[in-house]
């Protein structure tokens, strides 16, 4: 797949932050006692996207559950070896910099790059107050910093992710906070760090509707105070725009492994260029637009495919309204449409094949 230029419009620099190229992560499956002498299936999880993330920049990956969100995130920062392509870091590959190949050391890239997972008691030792689970990273990175130094980061980080009185919720332990604060903590976790980029996997989805606005708040205002990056995962077409059109920054819609459209969320939503993308704006009532009113979806086939046997040419053709035979035979790139808009569709190119090619059947 063809290098993505596009860079968001918060970035400052040449060189981006995080460069992913033509990166593939295939999963294999595992397989029953009946299947160990037969070749093992192979899920392709993600399947050749290339994407940039700069300084202080906000990207929203949105897209049916299964598509491949977590396994892109997860990539991006560093937490899962790709198995085909590479992913830098200021320019340095990531898994060369583990290797020992860069002169970056991979705990400070690691430290770096930091995650709030979609259920953040999961990741919150249920035997440790919060002081003792904030302290502990900061001990590792930072020695030499006395406990009382400590202890004040640590107050005023919740102080600032809204936890207050700082000093109470600090002695608590993570059955004594709610869903919210649980969240709160580990967003104060992941900024001890000073990170450059936090990717946020459903980060908000557990939580309360009446909440979910109020958590997007915040991080997107202490992405402007820490000057962090955000990959914001969400399969909520609503949020993400939320959080991208505050942010600043772009909507990266995935299907089965690809990057389909990616875009400023305003552009993407009233103006969608890719099929898929029409498809999602119409499962997100809430969007407050007249077009997405049609009772029916615009898809002629609503089952998702198998990701192990992903249709041949456009992924999207056994599902796309529009398909027409060369979809069949041919895998669209993400190529420009507009600035900072780029879309995986034959019908983008005025110029393409697709246009001569015939109608599928049904
Ligand atoms: N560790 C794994 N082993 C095997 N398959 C996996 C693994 N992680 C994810 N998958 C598969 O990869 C695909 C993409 O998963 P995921 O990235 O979690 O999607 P999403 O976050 O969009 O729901 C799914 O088919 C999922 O079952
Ligand atoms: S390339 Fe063809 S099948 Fe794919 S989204 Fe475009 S029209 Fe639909
Ligand atoms: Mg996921």
């Amino acid at each position: 797949m063809s290098r993505l230029e596009n860079r968001g419009p918060n970035s400052v620099t040449d060189e981006p932050l995080i460069s992913v190229e033509d990166v593939k992560v295939h999963f294999e499956k595992e397989r029953s006692l009946f299947e160990m002498f037969s070749e093992p299936d192979v899920v392709k999880a993600v399947d050749g996207v290339s994407v940039d993330i700069g300084e202080n920049d906000v990207l929203a990956l949105v897209g049916e559950s299964g598509c491949g969100k977590t396994t892109l995130g997860k990539t991006i920062i560093g937490l899962q070896k790709p198995s085909a392509g590479t992913i830098s870091y200021r320019g340095r590959d990531i898994w060369e910099t583990k290797a020992g190949n860069t002169d970056l050391s991979f705990a400070d890239i690691r430290s770096s790059l930091q995650i709030i997972h979609q259920d953040p008691g999961s990741s919150l030792n249920p035997n440790r107050r919060i002081v003792e689970t904030l302290s502990e990273p900061i001990r590792l990175t930072h020695p030499a910093i006395t406990a009382g130094e400590r202890r004040a980061r640590i107050h005023s980080l919740l102080e600032r992710v809204g936890m207050t009185p700082a000093r109470d919720f600090a002695s608590r332990y993570p059955h004594q906070l709610s869903g919210g604060e649980k969240q709160r903590v580990a967003l104060a976790r992941a900024l001890l760090m000073n990170p450059d980029v936090i990717l946020a996997d459903e980060a908000i989805s557990a939580l309360d509707v009446s909440l979910r606005v109020e958590m997007m708040d915040l991080m997107l205002d202490l992405q402007e105070e820490f000057n962090t990056s955000f990959v914001f995962i969400s399969h909520d077409l609503s949020n993400a725009r939320y959080f991208a059109e505050h942010g600043d920054g772009r909507v990266g819609v995935m299907y089965l492994g690809n990057l389909v459209e990616v875009g400023p969320p305003e552009q993407l939503i009233t103006d969608p260029q890719h099929p898929y993308t029409e498809v999602l704006r119409w499962a997100t009532p809430n969007l407050a637009l007249d077009a997405t009113n049609a009772s029916e979806p615009p898809m002629r086939k609503i089952d998702i495919p198998d990701p192990v046997n992903p249709p041949s040419g456009c992924r999207f053709h056994t599902r796309c309204p529009k398909a027409r035979e060369a979809c069949t035979q041919l895998q669209p790139e993400l190529r420009e449409v507009s600035d900072s808009h780029q879309v995986a569709c034959f019908r983008s190119d005025p110029d393409h094949e697709y246009w001569e090619s015939s109608e599928l059947e049904d």
